[in-house]
């Protein structure tokens, strides 16, 4: 496996029904497809939370007939609290007294208080300190008639963790992992019309854990009904990949799983259109088979695309495949597939995108963010890939396992390459099943470049984990042969042969010791990528290491000792550019592993941005790095009372020639920078202003000023859009500086803002990126933390207009409008 490898892929995301992307004269031609009956359904809303357990026997009564829908059961008794299921209100419905009303995504262990106490099971200080347990969701819903002789699944994309799941009172089935989906087809247990009322009962049991960092508890990923006929694309049913792509033609690898559930053979006709972006109509394939009933099989086509737009993080052009199935004329499904076309190799000399060499300029990061834990809205997700995009950043790793199938969509659509990882080295049934998954519901995305098997797991570089690896590797090749495959190694793993297995030999921290070098020059097949670098902890704002607070300075290096200093792992990938590129660990900060202090820190503090997006000073090296704009970054700042004539040292990162430093208007001095290397100068404070001047080829290109500022006096609130949709999805975050008199954010400002809220939104949570913050994240007040907090407002489905007031004690009150449309 270690040969060269030549791959050229395309790919696509999540299926989805409705064609209003056409828009043109061929759209008619498609158009005629839309009256197949296939549909998502967003099952979001309206369900009913208990946080606790509930004795099984209440659950699952004999033969599949009660559950808490047994009218018999009035009263059940959980482990210590007792709920009365005294309000019935109809035959089978009980509303018992304290079962709240949510959404999904839904993370209820972000809506917890922080708990010292490492006698709670589990691992408290690498969760976060916030408690799990047992939880159950329940919800009503009803099926029209007209949907009997359908096909109807329900689609859970995350459920953190070990979920079961009751229909009617039917167990539907068990589903261990925190990170795959789970799918129950509902067909015949449902009530159709007037059978009467569906109830879906889940019961989560997050008390144990799949990695050593936050991984929240509940429905936390979206929640979908399918409905088809019975004849139609299996799920996760297209495969999509370019064999042949030049500037002048691409080839399209069409593979389609059909599925026939009807009890007679059906005669069926696969009709499959590429669509551009633009919804012009390409290329038709057209194939017949006779598939027999309960079986499925799958049909390939190949079509071709003109002078294809080739897909990249800075071209992300997407296509579509738009299947229809049409059984005896009539189309009976239709599902769509977005798919790009692209070129990938890795090889001794790197990463080779589109024929190019391409360092893949890369964060890898955990799911979960300020104010939602792991229950993410699409629109966070999207945020924080424009985030890292703004410095330059092409990549991102998805640690250490599978993400929401809509963080992958959102790469696709707006840039961004995806090492997509598999949670856990194991060739267990279970697991295998887990890697399949992430692999069938994956690889037709464009941006994923890379499959993952594991990270850092214990049995690396041993002769069973060799075995282990090898069945992984040949499952992933045999499933998707168009990418490598990579294992995120503690240095690359030689022993036992473990890494030859592999692909891409994925180091993480193979700066240490030079390893990927060393191995480099002595393994001649060896092609490696650097997996992992950095972990540089730093707290936003904070310029002292400070035990008792659990703040960690970004002036200087601590703990841990594996990492270099921010931007100083670039320099390796511009000397050394056969490694490929690398994930700089971490792009956000994120709950749970806090280091190097345990309580009272709560977070971790790895990000070059902190938990809720705001850069932290190690995010100006990479922005230097990673882009052509001219940076000149300096830190500390300027506000530092009693220090007067004290030594302090300013630090600097910039991508400029060169850097002249003023104190109040006096030359400290003008260094020449080294790249992807801090600048330093020596001075005594004095409050003031500094300003760093940064020149290119002898010219001022940038500057940078700091400026001693005076006691907060005004709340500035900033949002991120002034318009969303009335989804009841759709989010705006807001971002909260306080400032001076004269508008210049006060850094060390720690003052409590509370926010009042009119109009059709909510507020679903707040952050300050203090990673000592015990505070709740569900509320509607927040310190500012360094100057900053933040606030997220999410949309209902009613149109208005949102108004946001902030307040303070001392501050000057300040509000916001935000349409909802
Ligand atoms: C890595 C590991 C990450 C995180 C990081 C902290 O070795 O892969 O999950 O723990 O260390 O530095």
């Amino acid at each position: 496996m270690n040969q060269r490898l030549k791959i050229l892929l395309l790919f696509g995301g999540t299926a989805i029904i409705g064609l209003f992307f056409l828009n043109d004269g061929n759209a008619q031609n498609i158009r005629a497809a839309v009256s197949a009956e296939r549909t998502k359904e967003n099952f979001d809303f309206n369900w009913q939370f208990h946080k606790g357990d509930i004795a099984i026997k209440h659950v699952v009564q004999a033969g599949g007939q009660g559950g808490l829908t047994d009218a018999d059961v009035k009263v059940i008794k959980t482990r210590d609290t007792v709920i009365d299921y005294t309000d019935v209100k109809s035959a089978g419905v009980f509303y018992p007294s304290d079962w709240k009303e949510v959404s999904i995504p839904h993370d209820w262990a972000i809506e917890g208080a922080f708990v010292h106490d490492n006698s709670l099971g589990s691992q408290p200080a690498v969760s976060g300190y916030l408690p799990t347990g047992v939880g159950f969701y329940r919800k009503e819903f009803e099926i029209p008639e007209t949907d009997k002789g359908r096909k109807i699944s329900i689609e859970f994309e995350g459920i953190f963790r070990n979920s079961t799941v009751w229909v009617n009172g039917h167990l539907m089935g068990n589903h261990q992992s925190g990170y795959t989906p789970a799918n129950y087809d509902l067909t015949d247990v449902l009530r159709y019309g007037n059978e009467g009322k569906n109830v879906i009962l889940v019961k989560v049991d997050a008390r144990e854990y799949e990695g050593w960092w936050y991984e929240g508890a509940g429905i936390y990923r979206h929640v979908w009904i399918v409905k088809t006929d019975k004849l139609h694309v299996d799920r996760f049913g297209t495969y999509i990949t370019t064999p042949f792509v030049s500037s002048e033609e691409a080839t399209i690898n069409i593979r389609t799983t059909v599925k026939n559930e009807n009890k007679t053979p059906k005669e069926v006709k696969l009709i499959s259109k590429i669509v551009d972006n633009k919804g012009n109509l390409l290329d038709t394939e057209t194939s017949s088979q006779t598939i027999e009933p309960f079986s499925k099989i799958e049909i390939s086509q190949e079509g071709k695309i003109q002078k294809p737009m080739l897909w990249s993080p800075e071209t992300p052009t997407l296509y579509k495949i738009l299947t229809e199935v049409a059984d005896n004329g009539n189309i009976v499904d239709t599902y769509v597939t977005n798919f790009g076309v692209r070129t990938i190799e890795f090889n001794r000399n790197g990463f080779f995108l589109n024929g190019k060499l391409y360092p893949v300029k890369g964060t890898a990061n955990h799911e979960d963010f300020a104010g939602v834990g792991v229950a993410l809205p699409d629109k966070i997700n999207d945020y924080k890939i424009k985030l890292l995009k703004q410095i330059g950043c092409n990549g991102y790793r998805c640690a250490h396992n599978p993400p929401s199938p809509e963080l992958l969509d959102i790469c696709d659509s707006l840039g961004m390459l995806v090492l997509d990882e598999n949670r856990h080295l194991s060739s267990s049934g279970e697991n295998l099943k887990d890697l399949t998954t992430m692999l069938y519901r994956d690889r037709n995305h464009p941006s994923i470049f890379i499959w993952s098997m594991e990270n850092e797991e214990w049995l690396e570089g041993t002769v069973t984990g060799k075995r282990i690896l090898e069945t992984m590797v040949e499952t992933t090749h045999q499933i998707d042969p168009t990418r490598p495959v990579t294992a995120a190694m503690n240095h690359g793993r030689n022993e036992s042969g473990y890494s030859d297995v592999l692909d891409v030999v994925g180091y993480n921290y193979g700066d240490k010791g030079m390893a990927y070098v060393k191995d480099h020059e002595q393994y001649p097949d060896r092609i490696v990528f650097s997996t992992e670098s950095t972990s540089f902890v730093s707290t936003r704002g904070e310029y002292e290491n400070n035990r008792e607070k659990g703040y960690v300075s970004n002036m200087s290096k601590w703990e841990p000792n594996w990492g270099p200093f921010p931007g100083e792992d670039w320099a390796d990938i511009v000397k050394y550019p056969f490694l490929g590129g690398t994930f700089v660990w971490s792009g956000f900060d994120y709950r749970g592993e806090p280091t190097p202090y345990q309580w009272p820190c709560v977070s971790s503090h790895f990000g070059i941005m902190d938990i809720c997006g705001f850069p932290k000073d190690g995010y100006y090296a990479y922005k230097a790095a990673w882009t052509n704009m001219p940076v000149v970054h300096i830190f500390p700042h300027w506000n530092w009372p009693g220090k007067e004539g004290d030594s302090i040292n300013v630090h600097c990162y910039t991508n400029c020639e060169e850097v002249e430093l003023f104190l109040n208007g006096k030359s400290i001095g003008r260094k020449k920078a080294v790249p992807n290397t801090k600048l330093i100068w020596g001075l005594i404070y004095k409050p003031g202003k500094l300003e760093a001047r940064g020149y290119k080829a002898g010219k001022l290109v940038t500057k940078d000023i700091v400026e001693t500022t005076t006691q907060p006096a005004q709340i500035s609130l900033n949002s991120d859009v002034y318009q969303l949709k009335a989804d009841g999805c759709d989010v705006a975050v807001i971002r909260v500086a306080l400032k001076d008199a004269k508008g210049r954010m006060v850094p060390i400002a720690d003052d409590l803002v509370t926010f009042s809220i009119e109009g059709p939104g909510k507020i679903i949570g707040t952050g300050n990126g203090n990673p000592s913050s015990h505070e709740p994240d569900k509320a509607s007040q927040r310190k500012a933390f360094n100057g900053y907090c933040l606030v997220l407002v999410q949309s209902d489905k009613r149109a208005g207009e949102i108004r946001l007031k902030a307040f303070s004690k001392t501050l000057k009150e300040n509000e916001l409008i935000i349409k909802v449309q």
